[in-house]
């Protein structure tokens, strides 16, 4: 029944004499191009173990409702199994033919267990099994990105309980503005990424919807017991229209525009390493472990890690425009533009994973240098604010004393001296309100541990919020040189 025209046709009988399984209403067969470039079996058979949980959760709902027999339920649940095990094992072998993994695996349930494999498709079509599939991957998936967010949010916890009293300058247009501490600094990382735990669990509860059911656009005629299925597989709740049910991909969307926030935030964050790094700043280093060196430039130890990390964002902002540009004109229901949304959400959550397997140990290993963010925060006159504050103690209106310190400062720049050095008698030439007390009152050290309402950088507050953003425990985590192998 083979017809071939050279190698243009591939025609609809596949290499074991089988027929394709949508072959019924076809005289000729399709041409090999068509065959190829229509296929989607390399990116989403790594939906194989969630393509299997729901064919037995649907075949067991078939057969208690009396839909197929309680025989073919339980070969169809077997023969799945091996499959599975199979593929765990390396020993399948995917037919590109097959199309997609859901026709790969019914095919070979059908090789291997014959008539049952064939009644397994009842009441279902692959529209409603690859939504949902992908809701099963995606929830797991979730699962692990959340588990990494959260380690990272604990090492910067730690970290900022070591660096609670560490000045350094803290910055607006990259101009030395007011000193904080490095914790309070890290501890801003973490307020983000626990609000990218958030967007994920929030996005996670959208998707917690089953769509099985729904069929190819218009349910089904069998008496299916929907609520059975999405309760074997773990939902809280099932879809409430089918042509919603198989062409809706907002939690695709939602959770590739989440991933794209936390890779703008590691991104960030990046940046600021690259920059510390520099000798302009030498604020930290990075551990050799998780450094490059140059090809010429002998003296070069370069944050790779951290300028990838800042590159790949684009590529996870590229796949939230992907997704919306798919679904942006799509009619309903299922329209096969809707298969390029695996390889765009896959490739988000894959690059979000990697990014963080290699920032966080990157981020727990880094030595900070608080001598040199010491040196850059008393250089600036960073305690300006603070200098006009004390004039304001001593019943100064605020403007007033902003303008004096203006002046101090002027006076400095002139002089080339600091707020720190500059004599009393200068001081008070400027305004006689000043004493002695000045100097301890623009001490970078009383700077940040004044600043003591909620949010601010003294030393306590930071301490406080790391143990309440992680539930830090500083006995928690292993010794670090024996998490990260060391090559
Ligand atoms: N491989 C397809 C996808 O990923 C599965 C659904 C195909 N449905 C269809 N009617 N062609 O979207």
């Amino acid at each position: 029944m083979a017809h071939c025209f050279g190698r243009l046709f591939w025609y609809l009988e596949k290499g074991d004499g089988s027929m394709a399984l949508w072959g019924g209403r076809f005289e000729a067969g399709v041409a090999e191009v068509t065959q190829e470039f229509g296929a989607s079996l390399p990116v989403d058979k790594h939906l194989y173990k969630q393509d299997i949980a729901g064919s037995k959760a649907h075949a067991k709902m078939l057969a208690a409702q009396g839909i197929i027999s309680a025989e073919d339920e339980q070969a169809i649940a077997k023969g799945l199994t091996g499959i599975e095990q199979d593929i765990d094992a390396g020993n399948f072998t995917f037919d590109i033919n097959d199309e997609d993994i859901h026709m790969s695996i019914e095919s070979e349930l059908t090789r291997r267990i014959g008539e049952a494999g064939k009644r397994l498709h009842t009441a279902r079509s692959r529209n409603d099994q690859v939504a949902l599939d992908l809701r099963l991957y995606l929830r797991d998936a979730c699962d692990a990105l959340s588990a990494q967010v959260k380690e990272l949010v604990l090492v910067l916890c730690q970290k900022a309980q070591e660096h609670a009293g560490t000045v350094m300058p803290g910055y607006t247009h990259l101009q030395r503005a007011q000193p904080i501490t490095f914790g309070h600094h890290l501890m801003a990382y973490a307020e983000m990424f626990q609000r990218d735990l958030g967007r994920i669990a929030d996005a996670k509860t959208r998707m917690d919807v089953c769509p099985l059911g729904s069929g190819a656009l218009a349910g089904t005629t069998y008496p299916i017991d929907r609520a059975q299925s999405a309760s074997l597989l773990g939902f809280s709740a099932v879809s409430q229209n089918s042509l919603d049910g198989v062409s809706d991909r907002d939690y695709c969307i939602e959770l590739a525009s989440a991933l794209a926030i936390l890779m703008m935030h590691l991104s960030r964050f990046s940046e600021e390493i690259v920059m510390w790094c520099s000798w302009e700043f030498k604020f930290i280093e990075l551990d050799d472990a998780f450094s490059t060196g140059s090809s010429i430039m002998p003296q070069k130890k370069n944050p790779d890690i951290a300028e990838l990390v800042r590159g790949k964002a684009g590529r996870v902002f590229g796949d939230v425009m992907t997704l919306l540009a798919v679904m942006k004109s799509l009619p309903l229901a299922y329209n096969k533009d809707m298969q390029e949304d695996k390889d765009a959400i896959f490739d988000a959550f894959d690059t979000v994973k990697l990014c963080l397997t290699a920032f966080i140990p990157m981020v727990d290993t880094m030595t900070v240098l608080p001598q040199n963010m010491r040196k850059a925060a008393a250089g600036g006159f960073i305690n300006a604010t603070d200098c006009a504050d004390f004039l304001v103690g001593k019943g100064l209106p605020f403007r007033d004393a902003y303008k004096a310190t203006g002046e101090l400062v002027a006076r400095c720049i002139r002089e080339g001296l600091t707020l720190e050095t500059l004599p009393l008698e200068a001081y008070r030439e400027v305004c006689e309100l000043f004493d002695e007390g000045v100097y301890e009152a623009i001490s970078l050290e009383k700077c940040v541990s004044d600043r003591t309402p909620l949010g601010g950088p003294a030393p306590e507050k930071c301490t406080r919020a790391g143990r309440a953003r992680a539930g830090f425990d500083a006995e928690r985590r292993i010794k670090k040189e024996t998490i990260y192998d060391k090559k």
